[in-house]
């Protein structure tokens, strides 16, 4: 029989999508995965074996997301395993440990190491990124600080997150930013949008923060040889204040560097003629 009813229309399709947790060994991802799906946390430390995989089903707005999670291990000893994994991801956890500093530093690694292994197929605009940075709970022993962390990760486009997979701190929030900014990148037809995260400050300004932050004396964070004169210090002073005034600049980490950039300057030229 016809009726004269408007045909209901099917809810969007479901998607899946393809996501994987990178970091060195030890820093919880297993944990931050197993608090988001089974909601506990495992003080033991079981090491991943190669890659551990799991599905969830996840709604986003009007559509169901289901999500294939590879668990990569962190460990150099399994790179002939996870290698094969990294292709076809929409989306990247990369989690760092706040308390170990090579953790952080060695970020850019496991980001080399994917491109590496996805070759041709690197287009890093087309994936989701959250970096996490775990272990908030433990604050006495944390070394990296929020500004430095939030400064890698929004540098380059990429979501961050302070997160406990202890306390379950940020990480419901984490999970949704993380699927919400994948359905978004879909939508888009596979391209991360543009204002996915708004940044607001340059790289210029980014590299400048992180390098006054690494140098070994003043002559050094200003940029100028030991022994410059007073106009070459005043010089680059002036250039280093242009970039990172408070005014100007909003990148995590901007007002301490300006800070630092003054002071240096002020004893560089106490003891310059
Ligand atoms: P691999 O699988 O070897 O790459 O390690 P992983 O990154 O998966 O680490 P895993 O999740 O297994 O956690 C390592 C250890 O850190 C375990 O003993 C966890 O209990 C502990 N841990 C993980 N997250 C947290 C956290 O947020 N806070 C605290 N205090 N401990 C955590
Ligand atoms: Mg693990």
């Amino acid at each position: 029989m016809e009726t004269n009813a408007p045909k209901r229309r099917d809810s969007k399709k479901s998607l899946r999508v393809k996501v994987i947790s990178l970091g060195n060994a030890e820093v919880g991802k297993s944990c931050i995965i197993k608090r988001y799906c089974e909601k506990r946390f495992v003080p033991k430390y079981l090491a991943t074996i190669g890659i551990d995989y799991g599905v969830t089903k996840v709604q986003v707005r009007d559509r169901e997301i289901k999500v294939n999670i590879f668990d990569m291990a962190g460990h150099p000893f399994f790179y002939e395993v996870r290698n094969e994994f990294y292709k076809d991801s929409q989306g990247v956890l990369l989690v760092y440990d706040v308390g170990l500093r090579e953790s952080f530093d060695a970020l850019d690694s496991w980001l080399g190491e994917m491109k590496q292994e996805m070759g041709s197929q690197a287009n890093m605009d087309s994936i989701v990124f959250v970096v996490c940075a775990n272990k908030v709970d433990l604050t006495k022993r944390r070394v990296v600080d929020e500004g430095e962390g939030r400064l890698w990760a929004e540098s380059r486009g990429f979501h961050y997150f302070e997160t406990s997979a202890q306390s379950g701190e940020g990480i419901n929030e984490m999970f949704q930013a993380f699927f919400s900014s994948i359905t978004d990148m879909c939508e888009n037809g596979g391209k991360r949008p543009v204002s996915e995260v708004s940044v607001g400050f340059t790289k210029e300004q980014a590299d400048t923060i992180r390098r006054i932050r690494n140098s070994k004396d003043s002559w050094d964070m200003l940029g100028v040889k030991p022994g410059a004169t007073r106009e070459e210090v005043n010089k680059a002073y002036r250039k280093l204040a242009v970039l990172l005034h408070p005014d100007k600049c909003v990148a995590p980490g901007s007002e301490d560097a300006f800070k630092a950039v003054v002071n240096a300057r002020t004893s560089l030229l106490k003891n310059i003629k």
